[in-house]
């Protein structure tokens, strides 16, 4: 089971003073509903939410995040950022999720842009950034001990099923706490540098000719990487344009990503 206590006597001490409190639930509708919803006078920068189990697990695009017991992370940090520099905070979210996958030498590791993290062409972790006022919520979904899930209706994969073996989840949080601490000080020191020297060994859709469903609209392009401020590059017929949201619906053979 999830202990706080155990996650901390994995840190090294400049990590503990950066996460704290963590706070574990048995059950809870989101983790970052919670977070979301702490009055003002209790929000503080490194402020960890981590449930067992989610009732109303939340994904991108409103979908729903399913979080069966006891099996995979469920978590949310609040973190204080000045709004004109969240630009590619996700991706730099993403990269510190990598790290933890190279760290447990997890093989062929990409991430579909925005933050889609896969193993082998298939999901195994989510990002959901929201913002509450001068705070953002990082939620973070990973698939860690999930065997089986009869909920799911895309390519997924889990931890576990890639190793071959059941993991222990307080080391792994104390892991990814170590990578998010890591990869947010330096996005608060000089952006996303990291996530540019990463990108291009992790990105599955480069050079793969997608479409962006950006609301009612479709673009098809050649997908080129991404800008400074993480947005997706799509070479189309009228030009290079940067998309800064929206959700990649369709990618034409070759596929699966590889
Ligand atoms: C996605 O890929 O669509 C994002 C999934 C994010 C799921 C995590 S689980 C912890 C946190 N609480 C939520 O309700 N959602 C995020």
């Amino acid at each position: 089971m999830l202990n706080a206590d155990i996650i901390k006597s994995y840190f090294s001490s400049d990590i503990a003073s950066v996460f704290s409190p963590i706070e574990i639930f048995q059950s809870i509708d989101s983790t970052n509903s919670y977070l979301l919803n702490l009055p003002a006078s209790e929000k503080q920068s490194g402020y960890v939410c981590l449930a067992e189990q989610q009732s109303a697990g939340r994904g991108r695009l409103e979908r729903v995040w399913d979080s069966p017991n006891a099996e995979n992370i469920y978590m949310s940090i609040l973190w204080k950022v000045p709004i004109e520099k969240r630009a590619g905070l996700s991706l730099m979210i993403a990269m510190a999720i990598v790290e933890l996958l190279q760290e447990i030498e997890l093989k062929n590791i990409k991430v579909k842009w925005p933050n889609d993290v896969l193993v082998n062409g298939k999901k195994i972790a989510g990002i959901l950034v929201e913002a509450t006022g001068e705070y953002v919520v990082i939620g973070i979904g990973i698939n860690v001990n999930m065997l089986s899930n009869e909920n799911l209706n895309q390519a997924w994969t889990s931890i576990a099923y890639e190793k071959g073996t059941l993991l222990d989840r307080n080391k792994l949080l104390a892991q990814l706490l170590k990578h998010l601490c890591m990869g947010l000080s330096e996005f608060e020191r000089i952006g996303l540098d990291k996530v540019f020297t990463l990108w291009p060994t992790v990105d599955a859709l480069k050079d793969k000719t997608i479409v962006i469903q950006q609301g009612e609209q479709n673009h098809e392009g050649v997908a080129l990487g991404i800008n400074a401020a993480g947005a997706l590059l799509l070479s189309k017929p009228s030009g290079i344009q940067p998309f800064y949201s929206g959700e990649v619906s369709k990618i034409h053979l070759p596929y699966p990503l590889g």
